[in-house]
C-alpha cells in the first residue's frame, strides 16, 4: 500500500482545489491511499513566535502526518500568476526545523496538481511552486501534469467532479506518481 497525504492550497469551503484532492482520493487504486489535508489553523510565519514558542502545534501535526506517508501530492490554486500567499507560507512554517523531528521536504517523492476557473488552469502557480521545491530538496514527480482550467464547469455544486476526461487524467497522473513514490520506498529501503 503506498500512502500519500494531499495537502489543498485553499481554505475555502467551497474549493475547487479541496475538491480536486478529494477526486484524486477517489479515483486512487486499491493499492494506493490518499490521506486529505487542509491549512486551517496554521498561523502567518513570524520569527518571534517560532523563537519564543517553537513550532507551532498545527505546523508540527501536519509535518507529522507529512512524515508518516510515502509521498506529497500538492494541490495548488494559482493567485496573481504565483503560488497563493496562505500555501507558500504554510511550505516555509514546515522547511523550518523542529527539534526531535527530520525535514520533511528532503527526498520526498512530491507532486503538483492545481485547478482554477480560468483558462490555464494553474499553469504559472505550477511553474512557481518548482524553485521553491528544489530549494526544499523534494523529489518532484514530473512525469505528467494535471492543470484543470475552467473549474466551475469540471466540478458540481457539491464539488463532485463530472468531467470524464479530467478524471481519466487524474487517475492517470495518479497511477503514475504512485509507482513512483513506491519505486523511491523501494530505493531507500534497499
Ligand atoms: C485568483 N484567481 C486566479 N486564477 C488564475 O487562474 N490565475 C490567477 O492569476 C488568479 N489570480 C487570483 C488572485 C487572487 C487574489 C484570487 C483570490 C483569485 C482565481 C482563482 O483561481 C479562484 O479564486 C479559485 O477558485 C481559487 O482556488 P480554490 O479556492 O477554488 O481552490
Amino acid at each position: 500500500m503506498v500512502h500519500i497525504l494531499g495537502i489543498s492550497g485553499s481554505l475555502r469551503a467551497q474549493s475547487f482545489n479541496t475538491a480536486l484532492l478529494h477526486a484524486a482520493q477517489a479515483v486512487a487504486g486499491a493499492d494506493v491511499q490518499i490521506d486529505a489535508a487542509t491549512l486551517h489553523g496554521i498561523p502567518l510565519y513570524d520569527g518571534d513566535l517560532e523563537a519564543r514558542d517553537g513550532t507551532p502545534q498545527a505546523v508540527r501535526e501536519l509535518k507529522q502526518r507529512i512524515l508518516g506517508s510515502d509521498g506529497l501530492l500538492l494541490v495548488t490554486p494559482e493567485y496573481n500568476n504565483g503560488v497563493p500567499g496562505v500555501f507558500k507560507n504554510a511550505v516555509d512554517w514546515l522547511s523550518r526545523n523542529t527539534p526531535g523531528l527530520p525535514p520533511v521536504f528532503a527526498d520526498r517523492p512530491v507532486a503538483l496538481i492545481g485547478a482554477s476557473p480560468g483558462g490555464f488552469g494553474t499553469i504559472m502557480s505550477q511553474n512557481h511552486w518548482l524553485p521553491v521545491l528544489r530549494t526544499l530538496g523534494a523529489r518532484l514527480w514530473s512525469g505528467g501534469r494535471l492543470m484543470v482550467s475552467r473549474a466551475g464547469s469540471v466540478f458540481g455544486p457539491d464539488g463532485a467532479l463530472q468531467d470524464e476526461a479530467i478524471r481519466k487524467q487524474l487517475g492517470e497522473f495518479v497511477h503514475g506518481y504512485a509507482q513512483f513514490v513506491a519505486h523511491t520506498r523501494r530505493e531507500a529501503a534497499a
